[in-house]
């Protein structure tokens, strides 16, 4: 029986043991031999939120597996999630629900841009960021991200300014940024909000990530920025920190009549779309979950600091600057020569699956990301096999 999620004695949350993780048929789990450890896909192992299991239990219960309703509840749930969270006053009813933050971003770039239009990204970059810009049959324009000689990552003012005046429709920002965890400072996204409307650029803030943000980091939403409101659309979900991927919810959050404009344009039927158990997860997450959210950030706060030791103890050849937010590891592995595939070498020498470098752009090529949203025992497990491979 899968554990119920309540802190343990050290106040951090328990993980479940292989063989019980085994038994889920999510993608994670499903993909890969049983003798493969998975830390690709961004899921968790940690058990769900009681909160989000006991609204999910009722809704079987009842039979209740019909369509969502999103309006009445969720942007008053959001609205007080971002307050509390982030001091960020939401107008509930500048919140339009999406079934979730990729149908949600194809379909505010195809609502902010024509065809053909160029849309800014900076890789490397969640890869579906690639795929939403063709989706919308809008054209990619690259501004890499730069990692300043101290290893810390930024994105590259003087490039976005560069591509911004060559009149892109549209900017998709992450912040914080998958894969390398950075949580954007405040400067950066107001210089960024600037540059947009200077040269009329729409702002999609991929912030997904948000609820994620580490001990050391704070989060500001693009949307409270200076000038933010004016040029941006924040899409922002649970499912990552609540581990809902599969239910499908997640929501367009505007602040000026502008950016209001871009979001009725979004599918009239969208809120048919959405997950209703989804929806209820949830409202119950933003409503319920804020103390068991406050261990999981302790329990990732340890991972990360486990998962630094390790690598300098076992892989002293892998870099890695710890992410300030998330819980993927953006893993430099250019030093043990195997070109752009070290994956390889970790799944077919060491039986555990990362996320291949390549897929976030090519900046990517000798690189890995590894999903650090597990259990002490896994995570150690994890790099000794990854050791044992480079022998
Ligand atoms: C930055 C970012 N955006 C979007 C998504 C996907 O969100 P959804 O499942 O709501 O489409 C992810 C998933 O890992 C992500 O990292």
């Amino acid at each position: 029986m899968a554990g119920r999620a309540v802190a343990d004695r050290t106040g951090l949350l328990p993980v479940d043991d292989l063989p019980v993780l085994r038994q889920r048929r999510s993608a994670k789990w499903s993909r890969y031999p049983d003798d493969v450890l998975p830390l690709p896909v961004a899921e968790m192992d940690f058990a769900l939120a009681p909160a989000v299991q006991d609204v999910l239990r009722r809704a079987v219960d009842a039979s209740d597996t019909g369509y969502a309703h999103p309006e009445p509840v969720l942007g008053p749930a959001l609205a007080r999630f971002a307050g509390e969270r982030w001091g960020w006053d939401v107008d509930p009813g500048a919140v339009t629900g999406v079934p979730d933050v990729g149908v949600g971003a194809a379909d505010l770039i195809r609502a902010a841009c024509r065809p053909g239009d160029a849309v800014v990204i900076d890789p490397p970059v969640y890869p579906p960021f690639f795929t939403w810009v063709e989706e919308a049959r809008t054209r990619l324009v690259e501004v890499p991200l730069r990692q300043r000689a101290d290893g810390a990552w930024r994105l590259d003012l003087e490039g976005l300014r560069a591509a911004f005046a060559s009149r892109p429709a549209a900017y998709v920002l992450c912040n914080p940024h998958n894969p390398v965890g950075r949580v954007h400072d405040p400067a950066e996204l107001a210089a960024v909000a600037a540059m947009a409307a200077e040269y009329g650029v729409t702002v999609i803030a991929d912030e997904i990530h948000a609820p994620l943000v580490l001990p050391g980091a704070e989060f500001t939403p693009f949307l409270t920025v200076p000038g933010g409101a004016d040029v941006g659309i924040s899409l922002m979900s649970a499912s990552k920190a609540f581990n809902l991927a599969g239910l499908k919810c997640a929501a367009a959050v505007t602040a000026s009549p502008a950016m209001r404009a871009v979001t009725d344009r979004l599918p009239s039927d969208g809120a048919w779309r959405i997950g209703h158990l989804g929806l209820l997860a949830t409202v119950a997450a933003f409503t319920d979950g804020g103390d068991w959210l406050d261990s999981l950030l302790a329990t990732l706060d340890a991972r990360r600091r486990q998962l630094s030791g390790l690598l300098a103890e076992r892989l002293p050849q892998v870099h890695w600057v710890p992410s300030e937010a998330t819980y993927l590891a953006w893993l430099d592995c250019r030093a043990i020569g195997d070109g752009d595939t070290p994956h390889e070498l970790f799944l077919h020498e060491g039986r555990v699956a990362l996320e291949p470098g390549t897929h976030f752009g090519a900046e990517g090529s000798g690189w890995v990301r590894l999903n650090y949203g597990t259990s002490e025992a896994i995570l150690d497990e994890a790099v000794n096999r990854m050791a044992a491979a480079l022998r």
